[in-house]
């Protein structure tokens, strides 16, 4: 793959103007701005033993691949998400003017997919340092406090030909980063699913756990169909009983019943969201009795709260879940575990509370 260079007036450029000047802050929701840089470093097993080398910003543009890449003839490509936020006290100069949650955990799950996916990984201190790199390097479209986050996105691709079904000779690991808002077009209002009961998200032995390129365009047709019609995401259940709840196209899910919140055990087919582990802890330190296990359609329609999780998604209440054309209500509102969370969860993120965990780096 070919790469514009780093042009350095742009560098300059974006130190001095703000991303405010092209974007109207109020209105983030999740599409796509383009920014300054991306990072991109590359490795070549045969050449380099497995190990990547020499990562460098680059233009954020277009990409050059081979139309027999890996990545296009076949889908040998993870993703990851995470965010960056403008800290309370930010000035756009001085070190810890922005916050990253955990990204440790996405280098490390970068590297959990790649060995299922048969790639070459970046190192945890690779991964990290490429992504401090790609948020200073856009720091002009880091939203101001409140208004949303940084969203930054790490691709690593098998970008070499091959022919044959085999794994790629050369692999590209790329990030960039666009400022976002909220996820869903409701915005932090209450979202409403679809459960699906014909098209699965993932099977026993599949790569339903890893952030695999191939686990995604699957979803879209449900997604969209369920968004004809008004609902917000779909639901999938599992693909053996079909009577378990996995997650939503973008998000895990937790449901609350009483004094114990329960959400489906990382068993191979359900990604291990960082913000689904992170809010396993927090509402354990709410005292509530948090279980990992086998969530049944049933146990879900009998619960009193439901919500998502997601990086993207943050913490997303769920007002109703719709299922065989019967739609059930759950609580909503300020007074709910889901809400509590969310704000303890976002003013860690964003550095307005203290991290007690140390879960956040500032850059
Ligand atoms: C994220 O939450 O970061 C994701 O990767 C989900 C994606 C569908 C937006």
């Amino acid at each position: 793959a070919s790469l514009p260079q780093l042009d350095s007036a742009a560098a300059d450029r974006s130190d001095e103007e703000t991303g405010g000047d092209v974007i109207d802050w109020d209105n983030l929701g999740f599409g796509l701005t383009p920014t300054d840089y991306m990072y991109v470093m590359r490795c070549a097993p045969d050449q380099d033993g497995g190990v990547f080398s020499r990562g460098e910003l680059a233009r954020y543009g277009n990409i050059e691949l081979s139309p027999s890449s890996g990545v296009i003839n076949y889908g040998q490509g993870l993703f990851e998400g995470l965010k960056a936020y403008r800290a309370p006290t930010n000035d756009c100069s001085r070190k810890g003017s922005y916050m990253l949650f955990r990204p440790e955990e996405n280098a490390l799950r970068m590297q959990h997919g790649a060995e299922r996916m048969c790639m070459p990984s970046p190192s945890v201190e690779q991964f990290v340092h490429a992504v401090k790199q790609t948020v200073l390097a856009n720091r002009r479209w880091v939203p101001p406090q409140g208004k949303g986050a940084l969203y930054i996105r790490p691709l690593l691709i098998g970008s070499g030909p091959i022919l044959g079904l085999a794994p790629a000779p050369e692999y590209t690991f790329l990030i960039y980063a666009a400022p976002v808002g909220t996820y869903f077009k409701e915005g932090l209002s209450p979202i409403n699913l679809l459960v699906e009961d014909e098209i699965h998200r993932a099977m026993p032995g599949g790569t339903g756990g890893v952030k695999t390129i191939t686990n995604y365009a699957p979803v879209l047709k449900p997604q969209m169909d369920a968004k004809s019609k008004g609902f917000s995401d779909v639901l999938y259940l599992d693909a053996v009983h079909r009577r378990y709840i996995e997650e939503a196209s973008s998000c895990n899910l937790f449901i609350v019943k009483g004094g114990v919140v329960a959400t489906p055990a990382t068993v191979g087919t359900i990604l291990p969201g960082i913000t689904r582990k992170s809010i396993i802890e927090l509402a354990r330190d709410r005292g509530y009795q948090v279980e990992e296990r086998l969530v049944s359609i049933d146990d879900l329609i009998d619960a009193d709260e439901v919500f998502c999780t997601g990086t993207a998604v943050v913490v997303a209440p769920v007002s109703t879940v719709t299922h065989q054309g019967q739609r059930y209500e759950f609580r909503t509102g300020q007074d709910t575990l889901s809400q509590a969370l969310y704000t303890t969860l976002t003013s860690i993120q964003m550095g307005l509370a203290e991290d007690k965990k140390g879960w956040t780096v500032a850059i």
